[in-house]
């Protein structure tokens, strides 16, 4: 039992150096569950040098080919859905059927990454120099999409598979090389992952996967000189990061305050199910789950009710028979779900059940009538905690969600789609739902954050222009 799982380095496993080891705490019977290795900055250094080598080849080779092989990679990773699901369920307390989901959507994310990187980079460009004044048409400017180099992805701990694939693919089928540092919780799906695409056949040094403590090599890797871009989810280290790196270009989610408004014509069943599938799904740990519901005093009595009574129907318990609630993710994002939970209480939040706690499981509470000098009213719990807040008009609404520092997304319910284009327009968020909870998915949609939320855009298309710069050959006629 005292196995440490290798890292990823020129095409093959590897023992680090430093003798040491990083656990990994299985956040429901909160013991050690993998080790992985604690990499050294020098072996970040050998695979920053490893990347920069295979990169040239990489870009050389043909579009197509890049594709085949990220084809391979998507369907290798299907393949092993299963041993990888096992790990998510150990390591993040990922609901069974949602672990699955997560290799299955991340194998057909990178499948469509490949299709549609043989579209948009099989495009330019050709200018021609008349159409600017003064100009004959003597020079024929020819511009296409070239590599950026070598790509850091950070993926965060809930969704360690899907948003690792979601930055390696943009980032390979544009010719770069690709870097991973997995996050603790999750790594051992991480490494499982990067074996799958070892096993397509991508060459030696291409892709890498290091781990470690952040403290020995989380600076070094986003600092070093070797990085050209960076692709990151995650909390507000990644404002840090961004203060930090060099001039190179930067792709950031950083979590949100996702608000859900609804109006008094809304349909009130729609309604519940959102809030509870938004609000509830794997235990609110996510970057897009509602996380405030502004709603009008009229309707709000009737809503609470029935979100109660779906809540009540939500199963606790262990990833492993497939709860809707799990354990969340470590000792101390529980204690700081409970600050939360306890401060709303001292100031005098309605709770519609118990709060109830046993280690990192926390039982779903809906916390009506609370008020902005609540923390909750502002802060993202990212646990299975989802404050209520009675609004008089739709402005009230709207200014509460404006004053975050977040703007990931939102959601308004209505049946008037007039009413709903209208908060859609003046919610500043990255996207807005009508209708629904919000989501990042489809994967090929456009995934913004305004303010702190992040910076860049991500989804498919988005994020494959992204990695890479645009070259141009200006032809010169005599
Ligand atoms: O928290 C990560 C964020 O990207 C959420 O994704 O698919 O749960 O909306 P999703």
């Amino acid at each position: 039992d005292e196995e440490v799982y290798k890292y990823y380095a020129d095409g093959e496993w590897r023992k680090s150096t430093s003798g040491k080891s990083v656990s990994i705490i299985n956040p429901t019977t909160r013991k050690t569950q993998f080790k992985v290795q604690a990499c050294t900055q020098e072996e970040v250094n050998k695979v920053m040098e490893a990347a920069k080598v295979a990169q040239k080849a990489w870009a050389r080779t043909p579009l197509w080919k890049r594709a085949e092989l990220l084809h391979k990679a998507a369907a290798i990773l299907k393949e092993h859905k299963a041993p990888i699901a096992e790990c998510l369920i150990k390591e993040i307390a990922k609901p069974a059927k949602d672990a699955v989901t997560e290799v299955v959507r991340s194998g057909d994310l990178v499948s469509y990454t490949a299709e549609e990187g043989v579209r948009i980079l099989g495009e330019g460009k050709l200018l021609v120099s008349d159409s600017f004044p003064g100009n004959e048409r003597n020079k024929y400017c020819l511009s296409s999409k070239v590599p950026l180099g070598v790509v850091l992805a950070i993926p965060p701990f809930n969704y360690p598979v899907n948003l690792a694939v979601s930055k390696i693919a943009p980032a390979l089928i544009a010719g770069n090389a690709l870097v991973l540092k997995p996050p603790t919780q999750g790594a051992v799906a991480a490494l499982h992952m990067m074996h799958c695409f070892h096993l397509a056949g991508f060459p030696k040094g291409l892709i890498s996967c290091v781990t470690g403590k952040g403290s020995e090599i989380g600076d070094f890797l986003t600092m070093h000189p070797g990085v050209n871009c960076i692709s990151f989810t995650g909390g507000d280290t990644g404002i840090a990061i961004s203060k930090k790196a060099g001039m190179i270009p930067l792709q950031m989610e950083l979590g949100g305050k996702d608000a859900c408004i609804v109006l008094e014509d809304a349909d009130l069943d729609l309604v519940a199910a959102n809030i509870v599938k938004g609000g509830f799904s794997y235990s609110g740990q996510r970057c897009t789950a509602v996380k405030v519901v502004l709603i009008m005093d009229s309707v709000a009595d009737e809503v609470v009710e029935k979100v109660k009574s779906k809540v009540a129907k939500l199963t606790v318990g262990p990833p492993e028979d497939d709860c809707d609630i799990t354990p969340v993710v470590t000792e101390s994002s529980a204690n700081f779900i409970e600050g939360l939970v306890m401060d709303a209480k001292e100031k005098g939040a309605t709770f519609c059940q118990e709060y109830r706690r046993e280690g990192n499981l926390i039982w779903p509470l809906l916390l009506d009538h609370v008020r902005p000098d609540m923390r909750i009213a502002w802060e993202e719990p990212f646990g299975p905690v989802l404050p209520v807040i009675r609004i008089l008009s739709v402005e009230e609404g709207i200014h509460h969600c404006n004053a975050s520092n977040f703007g990931l997304q939102g959601c308004v319910f209505t049946r008037d789609i007039n009413k709903a284009i209208m908060v859609s327009d003046a919610m500043e968020s990255g996207t807005i739902q009508i209708n629904s909870a919000p989501a990042r998915g489809p994967d090929h949609f456009p995934f913004q954050g305004l303010k702190d939320s992040g910076i860049g855009s991500q989804g498919i298309t988005n994020s494959i222009n992204m990695m890479v710069k645009v070259k141009s050959t200006v032809i010169n006629l005599p």
